[in-house]
């Protein structure tokens, strides 16, 4: 397995582009199962998830061919059962059910397996597509769902823990081929929701609403091809713009939109930093010592769970006492243990991280454990003294498009050491 070695101390600067999002990019390459026709997806990040969704769509039918950044998915025919040696290694996979059930009125595809982020239950997935007339069963580890017609509902897609993001997106591909109109109340306001339902619409979709609370579908009979290209990644813009306040001396993160990372720069602001908003375009420079932060992550237009263990490996090092309370998903708190082998001071009390910053981290092997935790720890390496040796690369792999490669061009010193 591939380690990435961070050699710290070494100061970011310049500029680096953003690639395409990966959480649009997944339900949207799904959503090319809705037509026969040929789609066209540009934007696309190089990246193993990307990939797996890919691998799927072949195993479903599919004709895949992959240009560099641009996917073109023609999916003449289809057929609707995605096995667990298939769909096991990503949990994103469960959003190939919605489109397979729109176009099949069937679909059969293996359970997700557990998430080291914690429980992941798609129950609302499941209590949608009912909604629309479909049955649900689980049997053999694998969901099937299917149903001689369906037809528009009212669903509710809000769990405790806010709405659900690809449960929306689930229902509203299903919903873009049901009789009637759907409405999907407490739906995800999330920027990767607004450009499936974009995509869906320039395949012929009705869909109004998308980036509210309430999403209206009217079901069509077809859909047809479409070209689209997918919006930047604000998590990678985020992760650069943290980068860039750990051990920045002035770094540009551009081709992002400004708007879906603004509590993100509306939190490093705060702690202190001076940043520069364009129109496509974010600079942050150094303001003296980073101060201490109260940081609590919500659905959007709320601070991202996904941006939660970026923050922590800054606060780590920051001015004071900061708090960051994880709403979203409560456990996903794994960083946190190897930011302490970094002599992180972070004290856990539940869904709460209290962290008591230090004057500088010190370098340590330490295991990635999921995506978001990879990529702080190799953001606290790169103003650790010494070298962090990043163990279980994939990780990172699954969702960040070269990190390694983009940081180098900052100036970090980084390195990635293949497996014998
Ligand atoms: N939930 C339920 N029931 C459901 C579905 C969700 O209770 O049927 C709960 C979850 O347990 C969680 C909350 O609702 O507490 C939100 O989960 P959500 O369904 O929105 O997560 P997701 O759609 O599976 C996407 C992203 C995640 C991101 C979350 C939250 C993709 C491919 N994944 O997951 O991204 O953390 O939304 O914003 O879009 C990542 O990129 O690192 C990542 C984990």
């Amino acid at each position: 397995m591939d380690k990435i070695l961070v050699h710290g101390g070494h100061p970011l600067s310049g500029s680096i582009k953003v690639s395409g999002s990966k959480n649009s990019s997944l339900p949207i390459l799904a959503a090319t199962l809705l037509t026969k026709e040929p789609c066209i997806v540009h934007g696309v990040p190089d990246l193993s998830d990307t990939h797996y969704m890919l691998q799927i769509l072949t195993h479903l039918g599919a004709q895949v061919e992959r240009a560099s950044g641009t996917v073109s998915v023609t999916a003449e025919k289809t057929h609707s059962v995605a096995p667990y040696d298939v769909v096991r290694k990503m949990r994103a996979s469960v959003c190939v059910l919605g489109p397979s059930l729109g176009r099949c009125k069937e679909a059969t595809v293996a359970l997700p397996g557990g998430c080291v982020i914690g429980d992941r239950p798609i129950d609302l997935h499941l209590r949608g597509f009912e909604a629309l007339g479909a049955a649900v069963r689980v049997e053999g580890g694998d969901i099937k769902v299917f149903a001689p017609k369906l037809s528009g509902a009212v669903i509710n897609m809000q769990s405790k823990f806010g709405p659900t993001v690809l449960g929306t997106d689930n229902v509203m591909m299903a919903a873009a081929l049901a009789e009637g109109v759907t409405v999907i109340e407490g739906a995800a306001q999330e920027p990767e929701v607004v450009d499936l339902a974009t995509f869906l619409n320039k395949m012929g979709a009705k869909i109004e609403g998308a980036g509210t609370r309430r999403i209206i579908i009217e079901g069509v009979a077809a859909l047809h091809g479409a070209e689209h290209r997918v919006i930047p990644d604000r998590i990678e813009a985020g992760t650069f713009l943290v980068a860039g306040a750990i051990a920045g001396k002035g770094v540009t993160v551009k081709r992002v939109e400004p708007e879906h990372v603004r509590t993100t720069t509306d939190a490093l602001a705060s702690c202190g930093y001076h940043i520069d908003i364009g129109d496509h375009e974010i600079s942050i420079f150094p303001n003296g010592a980073a101060s201490a932060l109260e940081l609590t992550t919500a659905p959007y237009p709320g601070f991202p769970t996904d941006m939660q263990a970026q923050m922590c490996a800054l606060l780590s090092i920051s001015k004071g006492t900061s708090s960051v309370t994880e709403n979203v998903f409560p456990q996903r708190y794994m960083h946190v243990a190897e930011l302490k082998r970094m002599g992180a001071q972070v004290q856990l009390e539940g869904a709460t991280a209290v962290i008591d910053g230090v004057d500088c981290l010190l370098g340590a092997p330490v295991m990635a454990s999921d995506l978001r935790a990879s990529a702080a720890l190799v953001l606290a390496g790169l103003k650790a003294d010494g070298i962090t040796e990043v163990s279980r690369v994939y990780h990172i792999d699954r969702g960040y498009e070269h990190l390694d490669e983009k940081l180098s061009e900052l100036g970090a010193h980084i390195e990635r050491a293949k497996a014998a």
